[in-house]
């Protein structure tokens, strides 16, 4: 194979795969109140409900004000019940 396929086919690769932060206790309460059992709830939400339609946003990449909008509109989208869209809000926000 020419080594440009070879290139191709490593940037899809790892364009179609997002590294999400998994929570440890650095990030407890870092940005907003939240316990390290909330943000693992929070992730595995995120994981699991918010790659379905595009990949999974990074975490980092929004700001908290972006993140009330964004869940704002994508909680419903998800099918996200008030307080799972809070898990997943707080997960997002204290990456
Ligand atoms: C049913 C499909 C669907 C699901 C599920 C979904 N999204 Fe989206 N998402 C979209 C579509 C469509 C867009 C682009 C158009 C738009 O902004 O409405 C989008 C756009 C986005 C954007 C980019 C918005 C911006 O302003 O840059 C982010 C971030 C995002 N989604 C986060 C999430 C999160 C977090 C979840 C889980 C709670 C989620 N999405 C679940 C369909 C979905």
């Amino acid at each position: 194979m020419k080594p440009i396929l070879i290139a191709l086919l490593f940037v899809a690769s790892v364009a179609c795969t997002t590294q999400i932060y998994a929570p440890t206790e650095a990030n407890v309460n870092k940005v907003q109140p939240a316990t390290l059992a909330e943000l693992q709830q929070g992730h595995d939400l995120f994981q699991s409900k918010c790659g379905k339609c595009h990949k999974l946003p990074n975490p980092g990449k929004h700001s908290k004000d972006d993140w009330t909008k964004i869940l704002g509109k994508m909680a419903p989208k998800a099918k996200l019940s008030t307080d799972q869209s809070d898990l997943v809000y707080k997960y997002v926000v204290n990456n």
